[in-house]
């Protein structure tokens, strides 16, 4: 019997690619960039599963390209704003997405966010390799203590609930926008704030001006979750106007271009993208998505569809 072809946009981990090939018969990109929307729409051709990450945008072009053939559109990450879903979805294909997998490693990025930004680490670290530390002194680069404050979680899914649920460990208090107070009552009181919500048409710019105005001047902004939810020059704005304390972002509204004004200050923490990477979370993401074709080519109902 054939294999069913399947388009994989990028090398994934041996032990999923292996399982993925037990099935299928894979054509693998493995070049160093993602795939242009063009060549997308070549190599989709004739496939029936399409495997791809949240560089590559997939919209109702690319499944006509793969269509009547296209079963099954599997996204490597639990965030789909890379994909039309209604108009795949609109032509009788499905979606899925890596759910659960990667709660725990998101998290765990929120809160070394959360400390490194409270504690300066980033700061120190950036000071010392340029030979600025003069040494220990009692009132030196003196940071945030996290015990006794409020940690306003925007997003009650698995990930907030996940980073929520660290939050007794540093002695925080963790409250939900929307469940345990209003958006704006968050913003006020919050001490650290972090997002946990994904990227809609509703979430973009949720972060702007107005809102950060809102929060305290000792206030922390963590972002986890999508570069759109922030407005970056609002964000640049409060911060260079220190009406907020600091940010740390690992998503970024045009990734991998990070915005200018955020390079230069120190108060703010940068990391690439890095929520889910741990080795551990990437394999398994890989295998789900794997699964999940697997299961709809052999005509059954996807594990985790969107
Ligand atoms: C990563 O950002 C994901 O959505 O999985």
């Amino acid at each position: 019997m054939t294999k069913p072809p399947v388009l994989l946009t990028r090398r994934i981990p041996s032990a999923a690619f292996a399982r993925l090939e037990s099935g299928c018969d894979v054509d693998l990109h493995d070049g160093p960039a993602p795939l242009t929307p063009d060549e997308l729409k070549r190599r989709v051709a004739g496939k029936q599963g399409l495997i791809c990450l949240l560089t590559d945008r997939i919209d109702g072009s690319v499944v006509d390209a793969g269509l009547p053939t296209l079963k099954i559109v599997a996204n490597i990450a639990v965030g789909y704003d890379n994909i039309d879903a209604p108009a795949v979805k609109s032509r009788g294909v499905v979606v899925t997405n890596t759910p659960d997998v990667l709660t725990e490693a998101t998290a765990e990025l929120t809160w070394a966010l959360i400390l490194a930004l409270a504690r300066r680490v980033a700061e120190g670290d950036r000071l010392i390799r340029r030979g600025g530390w003069t040494g220990w002194a009692l009132d030196f680069m003196l940071g945030t203590e996290l015990r006794g404050k409020q940690l306003g979680v925007i997003g009650r899914g698995r990930i907030g609930r996940a980073v929520a649920a660290k939050a007794a460990a540093f002695g925080m208090t963790p409250v939900f926008a929307k469940h345990d107070m209003s958006l704006d009552e968050l913003f006020v009181s919050s001490d650290v704030i972090s997002i946990h919500t994904p990227a809609t048409a509703e979430t973009r710019h949720l972060i702007d001006r107005r809102t950060l105005a809102r929060m305290k001047r000792s206030a922390l902004l963590v972002n986890t979750a999508r570069g759109s939810i922030v407005d970056e020059d609002a964000l640049v704005w409060a911060l260079k106007e220190r009406l907020i304390a600091g940010a740390a972002l690992d998503v970024f509204e045009k990734e991998p271009t990070v915005h200018p004004g955020l390079m230069t200050l120190e108060n703010v923490v940068l990391s690439p993208h890095l929520g889910s990477a741990t080795r551990e979370t990437r394999t398994a993401m890989a295998d789900l998505a794997v699964r999940n074709v697997l299961e709809v080519l052999a005509g059954n109902p996807p594990l985790t569809p969107v």
